[in-house]
């Protein structure tokens, strides 16, 4: 079977699996539905501290990352991925992630994440081995890794036999859509107990009214 599989390219990999070994994410891994590797950039670095980065050219605070040490992991990394699977740096710049580009992703054999940190890194091996810069909100990380998370997470959700049955997904946000293709929110949901703190549950969820329920649903939505 073809596996969903991907590499991050980080000068952090100890952070990983991190929270995807948990949960749904984590049982995945364990039934072998998607998999995950590291790959270390300092593994090119130069000199005694293998060093990756330098001072920016035209002055400024911080540090970037060498283009020739990023290329080297790119081009090493991509040998053990499937053929065509796309690089993508994370960067708040980048086009802003959303539902639809993680259903795009979940569709691919393989995506190599490539996180920057300090400044940045070189604009000349974005612009020669990136395929997509992808930002996750307008809001500025220390680093890509922790966005890798929140990205993988809802791609690997959306893997066959991820999720038990396919209902939940479909009814999930985002899936609701409306007449023009708007997505919708997803719509409120409750449990036992029936009334808790003086709160009830609305009472056409407890009506066992299947039509009227989804007509509750996809209003509240
Ligand atoms: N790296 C730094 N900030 C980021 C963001 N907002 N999204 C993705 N990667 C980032």
């Amino acid at each position: 079977m073809n596996i969903f599989k991907a590499q991050i390219l980080t000068l952090f990999p100890e952070l990983f699996p991190g929270p995807l070994a948990h949960s749904i994410t984590g049982r995945a891994f364990e039934k072998g539905l998607w998999n995950l590797s590291t790959y270390d950039i300092r593994t090119h670095g130069t000199g005694n501290h293998k060093s990756v980065d330098d001072t920016p050219y035209g002055g400024g605070a911080g540090m970037v990352i060498r283009p020739d040490i990023v290329a080297a992991a790119i081009r090493s990394a991509k040998k053990d991925m499937p053929k065509g699977s796309p690089v993508i740096y994370l960067t708040p710049t980048g086009e802003k992630f959303d539902q639809p580009m993680a259903r795009k992703f979940a569709k691919l054999s393989g995506i190599i994440l490539l996180c920057g940190h300090y400044e940045g890194i070189d604009q000349r091996v974005i612009d020669k081995e990136v395929d997509h810069c992808v930002s996750l909100g307008d809001f500025v990380l220390t680093g890509g890794e922790v966005a890798v998370f929140p990205m993988l997470d809802s791609i690997i959700r959306l893997l066959p036999n991820v999720l038990g049955g396919d209902n939940s997904l479909h009814e999930e946000s985002f899936d609701i859509i409306d007449k023009d293709g708007t997505p919708l929110l997803e719509y409120p949901h409750y449990t036992r107990p029936s009334i808790w703190e003086e709160m009830e549950v609305p009472e056409v969820l407890r009506s066992g009214n299947h039509a009227k329920i989804k007509d509750w649903r996809l209003e509240q939505a």
